[in-house]
């Protein structure tokens, strides 16, 4: 390369590095500054308003549900009255929605059992569970509170609170049996045996224009104390 050549190469280059060094006036400073801050603050707000919607889309609908209540058919309710000495299976449909996917009705069953006073029964659990939640009548769900024993029934899941298997009743015994662990419970639902760690579970039951309904819960299992789960 030539003398001149490479003299113009060095001035090109001595002119770029100063174009980067120099800051420019106190205006331009400001104006750069501004420029900068503006495309943060409109990159923040076009973020946020994408952000929204998608994170809102995947916080499923579940989470903040409520219970459904399922009806009973007259002829179970006829048999629930009727009962003495026995629960009755009463089966219903179970109506759900998970949030990405359409409406399911699944069967589900639990036990009706019928006393003769509420608070011979609260007496009687309390003495066999021992906790502190059935020094009250209600338990809570998410409507508010529930009564343990509505119009002298009580409704107990047909969910074994040990790891969720179904006890099914046994005449010849008079209690439930689990099959999968061997945990009894009385006609109750008071615990007697085996590794349950608490009583079966009661649900919520109400009559509205003449039909009963149910709603189903499904409680934490392995542990003593009730924690909802979900409602379906
Ligand atoms: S699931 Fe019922 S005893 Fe284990």
């Amino acid at each position: 390369m030539s003398k001149h050549a490479e003299g113009a190469t060095e001035g090109a280059q001595r002119k770029i590095s100063s174009a980067y060094d120099d800051p420019g006036t106190a205006e331009e400073i400001s104006r750069r500054t501004f420029m900068a801050n503006a495309t943060l603050v409109i990159g923040g707000v076009i973020g946020l308003g994408l952000a929204i919607p998608i994170v809102g889309s995947l916080i499923p609908a579940g989470s903040t549900a409520k219970g459904r209540w399922a009806p009973l058919t007259q002829g179970e309710f006829n048999d629930l009255q009727t009962a003495t000495a026995k629960p009755v299976k009463l089966e219903f449909t179970l109506k759900s929605k998970d949030s990405y996917l359409p409406e399911q009705a699944s069967g589900e069953y639990v036990w009706g059992i019928k006393v003769k006073s509420a608070d011979a029964f609260m007496k009687d659990r309390l003495t066999a569970e021992g906790t502190p939640e059935f020094t009250k009548p209600t338990l809570p769900y998410a409507d508010g509170e529930y009564d343990i024993v509505n119009m002298n029934f009580v409704i107990l899941s047909s969910i074994c609170p040990h790891l969720g298997c179904r006890p099914q009743w046994n005449t010849d015994v008079n209690r439930f049996q689990c099959p999968c662990h061997g945990s009894q419970f009385d006609l109750d639902g008071n615990h007697l045996a085996g590794p349950a760690p608490r009583g079966m579970d009661p649900l919520p039951l109400r009559e509205q224009s003449g039909v009963a309904e149910v709603m189903w819960i499904r409680y934490q299992t392995s542990i003593p104390d009730r924690v909802i789960v979900s409602y379906s």
